[in-house]
């Protein structure tokens, strides 16, 4: 007792401490494995590759696009491109899974327990979790869960309560860095009066890869993947009704924030839905992964805060869930 005192002390100030294995579980030891196999359909494998000719025109088209509008702060051609283009459902820069707060397997089966108490819109009974393109999954009471399907489940349940969004006919929402479309796919299954949902992006990879993945989906009536240098015109012809930037702005310079924003002042989008990167469980700012606020931008062009939740209503859950963050729901004053 009297050594193991001393050497914890020792090891405290490297944030170490010996500790009895037989209290720590599989996934604490590592003796559990995560790694997953990538699963993929037919056809994958040959498209999504770098040499793509789609990838490459898109790459040359932003290139020479409005530099502001894609000024990268985290988003380099080196941070894309060293993950691998068939795994994009996979722990990487789109969702992390395994490295973000709270992602081991314990959390990821609490979240899944409490999703199923939150989810009065019914995602989880219009959705399902295929495990493809290297997402990892658990499964809880019987059910394969991811945390693509969590996060979508508890951000569209979270905008159903606050805007009625099953009450919109026609229903418009526009997904700025929308990724590889993880949420266009699942808002689409969700609700029947989505007329159009628009995934737009600053990154050609992003926009390489949501429009093979939502094409793969067969969502194609529903869901329009609108290259970065199309956008304005597209925005001037079309309605939107709810504006949505998940993880995105925060991996943005402020530059590129502002570039966005205006475009949605001048079409008179009312409503946006931000959710920052929340390193610390987040809730204090509407911030940067470096810690800057942005809330004063959001504020310049006209949005007011309606609406800060912690993602998780249950404050444990806020404490012990998959990657915690704060809900921001912004209306642009009339
Ligand atoms: C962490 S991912 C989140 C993806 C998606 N919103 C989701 O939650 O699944 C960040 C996204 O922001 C996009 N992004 C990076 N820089 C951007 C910029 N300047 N303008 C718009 N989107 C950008 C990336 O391409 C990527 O799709």
């Amino acid at each position: 007792m009297f050594l193991t005192r001393k050497l914890n002390s020792l090891l405290s100030l490297i944030d170490l401490s010996i500790v009895r294995k037989s209290v720590l579980y599989g996934w604490q030891t590592g003796e559990v494995e995560t790694k997953q196999d990538v699963l993929l359909p037919d056809g994958a494998e040959t498209y999504l590759t770098a040499t793509n000719p789609r990838l490459q025109e898109l790459r040359q088209r932003y290139a020479t696009f409005q530099a502001q509008a894609s000024m990268a702060i985290v988003w380099t051609d080196e941070y894309v491109q060293s993950y691998g283009l068939q795994s994009f459902r996979g722990d990487n820069c789109y969702v992390w899974q395994t490295r973000d707060p709270n992602c081991a397997e314990i959390n990821y089966c609490l979240t899944a327990y409490y999703v199923k108490t939150i989810d009065s819109l019914g995602v989880l009974e219009k959705n399902s979790e295929d495990g493809l393109f290297g997402v990892h999954t658990y499964t809880v009471d019987l059910r394969v869960f991811s945390r693509d399907l969590l996060d979508s489940t508890v951000e569209l349940n979270f905008l159903e309560k606050h805007l009625q969004l099953s009450h919109i006919d026609d229903l418009t929402i526009l997904d700025i860095g929308a990724g590889y479309g993880r949420l266009a796919y699942r808002t689409a299954n969700t609700f029947p009066n989505v007329s159009r949902y628009f995934c737009t992006d600053a990154v050609p990879e992003s926009t390489f890869l949501s429009e093979y993945h939502l094409k793969f989906r067969g969502l194609e009536d529903k869901v329009t993947v609108v290259p970065l240098d199309e956008i304005e015109k597209k925005l001037q012809e079309q309605k939107i009704d709810l504006a949505v930037n998940i993880h995105s702005f925060s991996e943005c310079s402020l530059e590129a924030i502002e570039w966005w924003l205006s475009l949605l002042a001048a079409e008179k989008v009312k409503n946006l839905f931000i959710v920052p990167n929340a390193s610390d469980h987040g809730g204090d700012k509407l911030a940067l992964n470096s810690g800057e606020d942005f809330s004063i931008l959001v504020e310049k062009y006209g949005y007011r805060l309606q609406v800060k939740a912690p993602k998780y209503e249950d404050p444990m859950v806020q404490k012990y869930g998959v990657s915690p963050t704060y809900y921001y729901l912004f209306e642009l004053e009339s």
